[in-house]
This record gives structure tokens, sequence and C-alpha cells, in this order.
């Protein structure tokens, strides 16, 4: 029986957090038992941006590989392969961006606010413009019903289903079905001061931080500013630390930790302590698994996980060709 298909991709572009896991890759591990899933590291998307410096993408893709591995995704259930050993991925980029209006790229949200915000690169080139593309390529080529994003992608998964839908009309209507986002149902899980969970604010818990990594960086953290002394009641829903419990914590120790802190009976250290140990069971099977991955084994993972890609990929490039009268 078949089973339906997903894809999603994620661009090497450094170690993953708490934030990619709950937001994104706990959804793929999921996934992987109930759908035909593709996984790709999206190095072609990673060069988009990092054009000038690409001297760490090699090893952001091993490193990559194993933090989903070490996560729970098991390459015996879904593919995982990397997007520039499929070539077929830029083929069917460049016929989609024969048939995609330059307009539609330049009023991209995404690619509006990347331009302002990121000064210290220059973002000026065509590849960057034309990465909606290349993802509505990424994705169409597995012909899904979903895929499974973070919500920032909302805008370029927009695009893919206005491109599967102009392809669709001036080719045949039964090419490309119009997938749909399907987010992680609302996880929320801010970085340790509060602000979203990033690299460059250094405010994550990574998936391969050891203890000794965590633990200085939960003490310092601040939990509700307005609580000052264990005898203050505090407000859990002001808390940074708090959502990581409602990620972490059975629903009794949520309700435990929620009414030992407004009453005044729960001091902020106990709360990290819990915290700090959770945390270590979390992490602690993780990275076994993750030390159990020798390079060579991400290597034959990627060697299989690209075959197999590639295989279907060329049943759609086929018929896309033909449609296009190539
Ligand atoms: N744009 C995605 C991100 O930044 C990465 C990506 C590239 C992707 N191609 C994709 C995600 C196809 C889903 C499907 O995270």
């Amino acid at each position: 029986m078949e089973r339906p298909r997903t894809v999603s991709g994620m661009r090497p572009t450094g170690p993953l957090h708490l934030g990619h896991y709950f937001g994104v890759l706990k959804n793929y591990v999921a996934l992987q038992h109930t759908e035909d899933a593709f996984f790709f590291v999206a190095d072609w998307h990673a060069l988009t941006s990092d054009y000038a410096d690409p001297s760490r993408v090699r090893e952001n893709i091993n490193e990559m590989v194993k933090d989903w591995v070490a996560a729970g995704l098991d390459p015996a259930q879904c593919v995982i392969f990397r997007q520039s050993s499929v070539k077929e991925h830029a083929e069917l980029s460049l016929l989609l961006s024969m048939i995609t209006p330059v307009s539609w790229l330049e009023r991209n949200p995404t690619y509006k606010e990347q331009q302002q915000q990121i000064t210290n690169k220059d973002l000026g080139n065509a590849g960057f413009l034309c990465y909606p593309v290349l993802m509505a390529a990424d994705i169409l080529m597995y012909r899904p019903h979903g895929v499974p994003v973070g919500e920032d992608q909302l805008p370029h998964m927009e695009l893919t289903r206005e491109i599967a839908r102009r392809f669709n009309y001036l080719y045949g209507e039964t090419t490309f079905p119009e997938p749909e986002a399907m987010l992680t149902p609302a996880a929320k899980c801010p970085g340790l001061d509060g602000r979203k969970m990033s690299k460059s604010y250094n405010n994550g818990i990574f998936l391969r931080d050891t203890m000794a990594d965590v633990e200085p960086k939960v003490k310092t953290m601040f939990t509700d500013k307005n609580r000052l002394r264990k005898s203050d009641p505090g407000n859990p829903d002001v808390c940074n630390l708090f959502p990581y419990h409602v990620l972490l914590a059975s629903k009794e120790e949520q309700d435990e930790i929620r009414e030992g802190c407004t009453h005044a009976t729960m001091g902020c250290v106990e709360c990290k302590q819990r915290f700090l140990k959770h945390i270590a069971e979390f992490l602690g099977p993780l990275q076994e698994r993750r030390r159990a991955l020798t390079d060579a084994a991400v290597q034959d993972i990627l060697a299989d996980g690209n075959e197999r890609a590639r295989a279907f990929a060329q049943t759609t490039m086929d018929m896309v060709r033909q449609r296009m009268g190539l």
C-alpha cells in the first residue's frame, strides 16, 4: 500500500538547537513512521547567502546529518540525502524559473526582510532572489501532499503552490499536487533570553551541548524578572524557563511547578534544577546515538539516500521534460 509522501530540507548553517528540534525536527521524526519521507540537506540554499565563504558548509553537512540521526531520524525509515548530489533539483529549478514571474520573487516578504536585515553580506545575487524557485523544485520533485516547515517558511510555501498551479495550468492539470505546509502545533521554544532561539543571538541550547555547556547557560538565564526572592510569587507566563517545562516535563509536574511558583513555595533555583534534570534526560540518549555515528557511517547514509532520491526524481523529470516539450 502506498503511503502519503512528504519532503523537507534544512540549510546546513550550523549546529541545531532546541528551537530546531521542537519547531521542525520532532515533526520529521514522527513523519518517518507514517509517510514516505524525504529529508535533505539544502547545501545549495546555504550558498545563496554564504557564497563568499563556503568553507564551513561541508563540515556542517555531516554535522547536521549527525544531529538528525541523533534526534531519531532512521535511514531505514526515511530517505536522507544531500540536495547538491541530486542534480535533478537544479534542472527542475531552471525549468520552473521559466514560468515564474520575477515580480513574484521580488514581492516575497522573506526576501525583502532579509535584504534589509542581513547587512554583513551582499544579497543582491540572482541565486538569492531565486531561492524560492529552487525550494519549489526541491518540493515539487517529490509531488508531496505536505511539507513540515516552520512558520517562517510560509511565504515560500505559498510561492511553491503558485508555481505548481501555473505549471499545471500551462502543461497539464495532473502534474503537481499543491503541497500544504505542515506546521508543528504551536511549540513555543524561545531562546534563553526570551528572544527567538538563534545561533547568532548566542541564546540557544544545542543538541550537541554537554551538561557542562548547558549548566552555566541555565544558571545565568533570567526567569520572571519581577521575582527577586523565593518569597515573591512568580508568574510562569512571563518566565523564560517555564516554556521548557511545557516541552519536557509531564503535565503533572508542570502543574506542580506552576503551583509552586505562583504560591512562592518553589524557588527559581529548584525550578532550574528540575530543568537541568530533564534536559540531561533528553540529551543523554540523543548524544549516545551521535557518539556511535562515524563520519564513514554518515557518508554511507547519504550515498544510499542520494541514490533513492535520484531514482524518484528521475521519474518526475521524465514527466516534466515530456510536458514541457523537451
Ligand atoms: N528554506 C528552508 C529553511 O530555511 C530550507 C529548505 C530548502 C526547504 N528547500 C526546502 C524546506 C524544501 C522545505 C522544503 O529552513
